[in-house]
């Protein structure tokens, strides 16, 4: 069975996500690591990221291992580094690049072959899993995802104000609506779930409860 869980930024998709796989006793699969781990490994490499051709060849020449807990980048875990503030805001370079977009596609496709999967990210009910047996849109206000960001980098360390995490999530909003390949859309069989005022516990209960009802 496929479960996929797409929606914008801070709407808590990757905790969410992970806590319904572990529940369900399922694979888990954050897509949007294997977009930062491009990005973060054509910095690592000096690559210049306007060159679309030299990041496509980065793309190409990885090899990305995402077990339940971490993110493994040619054998050197990248799990907390992809999440800074600075790789968020780089990574369109890797998620608006239809080649890169086209390869990672085929390795989450070859990842979830024959398994039970939950898969988190932007574009799985719409194009990656069409026919995904259950396939939810997780979503809440602008303003309660920005907070939930600016809560997640400041407990890091990271230091900025909300109004920035705010601009930026703004930008990424727009970003992932209007990429010409694999944008942000609701699929439309997907159930749409607002977390607003809802606790994690709830959240998933609630994806929980959506799943038992398409098995
Ligand atoms: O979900 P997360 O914030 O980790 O995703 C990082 C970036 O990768 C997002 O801004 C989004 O634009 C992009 N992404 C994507 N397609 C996916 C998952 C993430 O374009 N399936």
């Amino acid at each position: 069975m496929i479960v996929t869980i797409d929606g914008p930024a801070g709407a808590g998709k990757s905790s969410a996500a992970k806590a319904l796989a572990k529940r369900l006793g399922f694979h888990f699969l954050d897509t949007g690591a294997m977009y930062r781990a491009v990005v973060h490994a054509a910095l690592e490499r000096g690559v210049d990221l306007d060159d679309a051709e030299a990041l496509e060849q980065v793309a190409a020449s990885l090899d990305i291992q995402l077990t339940d807990d971490a993110v493994l980048v040619d054998g050197q875990d990248v799990t907390r580094v992809i999440r800074t503030q600075d790789i968020t805001t780089a990574t369109r370079y890797a998620a608006d690049h239809p080649g890169i977009r086209a390869r990672l596609v085929e390795l989450q496709r070859a990842a979830a072959e024959g398994q039970n999967f939950v898969t988190e990210g932007r574009d799985q009910g719409s194009i990656v899993f069409p026919h995904a047996e259950c396939k939810i849109f997780l979503t809440a206000s602008e303003r309660v995802r920005a907070e939930r960001r600016y809560h997640d980098l400041t407990a890091r360390g990271e230091q900025l104000t909300f109004e920035e995490v705010l601009e930026k999530q703004q930008q990424r909003d727009q970003r992932d609506a209007s990429r010409p390949v694999g944008a942000l859309i609701k699929a439309r069989d997907a159930v749409v779930l607002d977390t607003d005022g809802m606790s994690a516990e709830e959240v998933v209960d609630r994806l929980h409860e959506i799943v038992m009802q398409h098995q």
